[in-house]
């Protein structure tokens, strides 16, 4: 949510910030801007309402000549997006120019003072005020640093800060307190970004700043310090992953390419964590903690949006494989109902980008409560990672499309693996049933393979749906949260209205919608539920709606009942929920193509939601 990027070092700042930019669009793309210390020591900036595409258009590269700047791409929390709202914000004599992801909660306290010192606002954003206020003390202390120090002391909220000054020309002072923020160590040179990805095409090496911690950077180096003034030390570490993972590598869409790496993706998931010969789990990351986990009471998930559809696979997998009983809460609840945490209980917190605010909130909570923490997270050394007791990585590489699509079925292939773990040593599962699931999921990857293939088929299916105004998905058992899954991606990128239920809920009430516009998205597996499935689909039948099934290939039955049928190879019940997925990610991401959607960057989203 935002992305900021900085650049201090001897080449041109605007080249690499605007790279940088367009790599974090993701996370918020409503405005952009860039400031720079141009080779006079003069601080400019350019910004503008819209994509980045758009700011890099319009700038004129010549006058922004300069080797110290720093740049922003907005989602917008306070104040709607236009020029002015736009960051880089400044301070009201144009001296300071600071980027900010995050909210400044007291900021309405703070514009009322600094307004009766006589200073004056031009935008309707948290982030100016932020600016005045250090153009305030730095009236009186005369050193950016300073002035920051005691700005950021007197805010209340979260902030992931870069600052550069005319008063100062040849520093960046950046600083995070609940939204990310990391340097990227090269050879006489530093670039600042909310994520590695702004950072990789010039450096592995990185720091991660901690909460309460700023970093006065210049070209010969970096000091480190709490914004209580204290010296740190940070051991520089080294990003994972390669360039080529955050390119598009000739897919038309990032969301695209992700949908199609699943086979990969799902095997990077479970890559030496199983033994194919016993179906013995071991997840690295848990040891500490294994017997905890294993011996827990109550197991509670907690997560938002895809991540909380995911956790909902897993309440039912725990449950059955490990017989432990499971909550599951949206985060963004969790730490407002006064949940009650026993001795025993276990929270296991699912995330992607390992910022979300109201999971990390919760996870606070829980832990402040005694709970005990682990986290099922995708991007490494995020603040989740870093705050959970202990986490088992879920490696689906980084996911740029807004939507997710192969960050979910990592998560729900790490709670096959958590209740795997559980189950062996719990001796839930015998060791027959063990080594059977193991073998069926050394398939698994070949089968993901062979939907993915047949991704020409879901185009046709939804070049035939594009155009219904409203989806209903149905699903039981573990398909029930795949519904609400695939009903989530539709909406998100597409913005059909699409509802997930549970099947049999829908004679309780959604069945009212069903006519001969609605398509109803029915997962079918040949299970022990099917002819309840059967069932619903002629409800649906009977009132004229149309019906596409997700169905076994061995069901030679449903084309009897269904307007449309996609075939998924055969697999064991609890991967199902994966197979099932992969269509309805492609069903969504063809229809909102067709209707001419930017599936990448859907409207209002960003990834990565660092506000509550
Ligand atoms: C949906 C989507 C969001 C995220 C949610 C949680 O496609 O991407 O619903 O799942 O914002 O994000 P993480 O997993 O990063 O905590």
């Amino acid at each position: 949510m935002c992305g900021i990027v900085g650049y201090i070092g001897k080449k041109n700042a605007l080249q690499i910030i605007l790279d940088g930019l367009q790599r974090l669009e993701y996370r918020g793309y409503d405005s952009a801007g860039v400031s720079i210390i141009n080779d006079n020591k003069e601080l400019i900036t350019y910004k503008k309402k819209g994509k980045v595409s758009e700011l890099a258009e319009n700038i004129d590269i010549n006058l922004f000549a300069g080797s110290v700047g720093i740049g922003h791409t907005r989602w917008a929390t306070h104040g709607v997006p236009n020029d002015v709202n736009a960051h880089p914000q400044f301070d009201m004599d144009e001296k300071i120019a600071l980027v900010h992801n995050g909210i400044i909660e007291n900021y309405k306290t703070l514009k009322t003072m600094l307004q009766n010192e006589g200073y004056v606002f031009r935008s309707d954003t948290d982030t100016e005020v932020l600016t005045n206020l250090i153009n305030y003390h730095y009236k009186s202390k005369k050193d950016l640093e300073t002035a920051v120090r005691f700005a950021l002391n007197e805010v209340d909220g979260t902030y992931g800060i870069a600052c550069i000054s005319s008063f100062e020309p040849d520093k960046i002072i950046a600083a995070r307190k609940g939204s990310p923020l990391m340097l990227g160590i090269g050879i006489e040179e530093i670039i600042i970004g909310s994520d590695a990805s702004a950072i990789i095409n010039h450096t592995k090496n990185v720091i991660y700043l901690e909460d309460g911690e700023m970093c006065v950077l210049t070209k010969h180096g970096f000091q480190l310090k709490t914004i209580k003034d204290e010296d740190i030390f940070r051991e520089i570490e080294e990003i994972e992953f390669d360039l080529q993972e955050i390119e598009k590598s000739g897919y038309d869409h990032f969301m695209l390419k992700e949908i199609c790496e699943q086979p990969e993706t799902i095997q990077n998931t479970y890559r030496g964590r199983i033994n194919f010969e016993t179906g013995v789990v071991k997840l690295g990351g848990l040891e500490s903690i294994k017997d905890k986990i294993v011996n827990a009471k109550r197991i509670i998930i907690t997560a938002c949006g895809t991540s909380w559809h995911a956790g909902l696979i897993g309440e039912y997998l725990i449950e059955q494989m490990c017989r432990i009983p499971v909550e599951v809460d949206y985060a963004s609840e969790f730490r407002y109902r006064d949940p009650v945490i026993n001795e025993g209980d276990i929270m296991v917190v699912i995330s992607q980008s390992g910022e979300t605010a109201d999971t990390l909130a919760a996870l606070r909570e829980a832990k402040k409560k005694g709970a005990v923490t682990v986290g099922l997270v995708n991007v490494v050394g995020s603040t989740i990672a870093r705050e959970v007791d202990a986490g088992t990585y879920i490696h689906a590489g980084p996911e740029i499309g807004v939507a997710s699509s192969k960050a979910f079925t990592s998560q729900v292939m790490s709670l096959i693996l958590l209740a795997l773990m559980i189950a062996g040593e719990k001796k839930t599962l015998s060791d027959d049933e063990l080594k059977r699931i193991a073998n069926d999921l050394k398939t698994l990857p070949e089968k993901i393979k062979k939907c993915v293939e047949a991704k020409d088929d879901y185009k046709f299916i939804a070049d035939e749906l594009k155009s219904a105004s409203n989806f209903l998905y149905l699903g039981r058992g573990l398909n029930f949260p795949v519904a609400l899954e695939g009903a989530l991606k539709l909406k998100e990128i597409s913005y059909i209205h699409a509802e997930g239920y549970p099947a049999a809920e829908m004679k309780h009430g959604p069945i009212a919608l069903i006519d001969e516009n609605m398509p109803v998205v029915i997962i079918a597996p040949k299970d022990k539920t099917y002819d309840k499935i059967i069932s619903n689909i002629e409800e649906v039948k009977a009132r004229k709606g149309k019906i596409l099934a997700i169905a076994s290939e061995e069901d030679n039955n449903i084309n009897d009942y269904a307007d449309f049928v996609i075939r998924v190879p055969k697999t064991f019940n609890l991967f199902a929920p994966i197979i099932n997925n992969i269509p309805l990610q492609f069903l969504a991401y063809y229809i909102a193509t067709a209707r001419g959607c930017n599936v990448d960057q859907p409207r209002n989203l960003a990834k990565s939601v660092t506000v509550e």
